[in-house]
């Protein structure tokens, strides 16, 4: 190969993006500002030109055409990667699938629904809420990120524990590949295995393989009960011995295990508006437990015994167990905060890295310790999907610009690297993560990469330089 994909791009490519598909093409001062940058903290780029089409042909034809002169795309979701996956490159056009939005067929015998790439993960939720049904996948960004996104980052969140992560919840996609092909494999049977999983390349590839456009989604039935409430705890230990008691007790009803750390409770319910605080005492960790369950009478009981237990045993020092779905929202409240630290923090870095489920809270001591003696000034705050083995770390000097991103990363990075964990185990990689990515992933894994994103495209096109570079 040798040539890089941006010397080679040709002055027309606007024209002929506009001669194709007209107002779909937004170039110049049309271009919004929105599309410029994701929620990393990475700095704005302008692109050549916006591409919002309004279907996968439209896609097709764009990533075509973009193909054919050497023009590198970025493909955009809801763009609240946290990663930098979705921030333009320097004279790329950005694919937007804003514009392919809705739910196209909701079938209850198979239980799935098909959707376009750019809807809104809560309009998901809320049409299988409408169909009587449930889509599993939850994430604090539900109101804006879109299921393209979710799928192009495997996206984990709130519910994990009980239904996995977007993987389990794709059976079927479309994907207009890096030269434009449509390949259309909306596949509805749970059970497929007539040859490769195909569908599995592009989940969590982050854009860098094609671009999604329409995806089959499984769902799940609705729950009748959903049992939350939230515990304070002394140790991590004990946060240890409460989710045992929680797995065993309340077996495949356990549908959440948020555990907050007393320093990301007090900035939570301390400085983000409208976030309830249900105690009045200080707590070393605060873990939300939540239950859904098929039974509207026998659940509650069940749910209460088991809390009773863990308070009866001193596991847990105080609890506030939810009357209401009205309780179920607010304790909620207290985990989606963490979207709202950028207003009352200022800027910072926001990590998702993953670690045995045991060392977390040594890892959080320790990870504190070093910020503080290595940055002067920082300030660190802990809290996750603790029983997925992914801990989030919101990081950053106050008052400072520009943040000292390099030197938090490394101090986190290498105790995670100490600790044998992963960089990612939920966000991606981005931009932001991609000096980090061996410390994951060996030799082999890295090769194994290259070879596929070689194969499928060859000219490196695709989401360039996201994820890994080519050599
Ligand atoms: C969360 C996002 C940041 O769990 O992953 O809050
Ligand atoms: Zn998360």
């Amino acid at each position: 190969m040798g040539e890089s994909v941006t010397d080679q791009v040709q002055p027309d490519v606007v024209e002929a993006l506009k001669a194709a598909l007209g107002s779909a093409v937004l170039s110049g001062v049309d271009i919004p500002a929105r599309n410029e940058q994701d929620w990393s903290t990475l700095a704005p780029v302008r692109p050549l030109a916006v591409v919002r089409p309004a279907s996968p042909g439209d896609v097709a034809v764009a990533v075509g055409i973009c193909h054919r002169r050497r023009t590198p795309v970025v493909p955009q979701g809801g763009l609240t990667g946290l990663a930098g996956g979705a921030t333009p490159i320097e004279g790329c056009v950005v694919i937007s699938l804003e514009r392919f939005t809705g739910i196209e067929e909701i079938d209850c015998d198979s239980a799935t629904m098909i959707v376009r790439a750019g809807t809104p993960l809560e309009a998901v939720q809320r049409a299988a809420d409408d169909a009587g049904l449930f889509f599993a996948l939850d994430l604090g960004s539900r109101g804006s990120c879109t299921v393209g996104g979710n799928l192009s980052t495997n996206a984990g969140g709130n519910r994990v524990i009980r239904y996995g992560m977007m993987r389990e919840m794709v059976l079927g996609l479309e994907v207009v590949l890096p030269d434009g092909t449509l390949m259309t494999s909306l596949n509805k049977m749970l059970k497929n295995n007539a040859g490769y999983d195909l569908k599995q390349l592009f989940i969590g590839s982050e854009g860098t393989l094609g671009i999604v456009t329409r995806v089959v989604l499984r769902l799940h039935p609705k729950p009748v009960s959903t049992m939350a409430a939230m515990l304070a705890l002394n140790s991590y230990e004990d946060v240890l011995k409460l989710l045992a008691a929680m797995r065993s007790g309340l077996g495949p009803l356990l549908s959440a295990f948020e555990v907050m750390w007393s320093d990301y409770w007090a900035v939570a319910t301390g400085e983000v508006k409208g976030v309830r605080n249900p105690f009045s005492a200080n707590h070393a960790f605060l873990v939300l437990v939540e239950a859904q369950g098929s039974d509207a009478e026998a659940d509650p009981v069940r749910f209460q015994s088991i809390l009773e237990k863990v308070v009866e045993n001193s596991i847990v020092v105080d609890a506030a167990v939810a009357q209401s779905l009205s309780d179920v929202k607010a304790f909620w409240q207290t985990r989606d905060a963490a979207a709202e630290f950028k207003q009352v923090l200022g800027p910072h870095l926001s990590f998702d890295i993953g670690l045995p489920v045991a060392a977390m809270d040594r890892f959080a001591a320790e990870c504190r310790e070093t910020l503080l003696r290595d940055v002067d000034g920082c300030r660190s705050y802990f809290y996750g999907h603790i029983a997925d083995g992914n801990m989030h770390i919101i990081a950053h000097v106050p008052a400072r610009t520009p943040q000292p991103i390099a030197r938090i990363d490394r101090a986190v990075y290498d105790l995670v690297n100490k600790h044998h964990g992963t960089v990612s185990a939920e966000h991606g990689i981005g931009l932001s993560k991609k000096p980090y990515l061996s410390l994951t992933r060996s030799p082999e894994e890295l090769h194994l990469m290259r070879v596929l994103k070689q194969a499928l495209d060859p000219f490196g096109g695709m989401n360039p330089g996201k994820v890994f570079d080519p050599v």
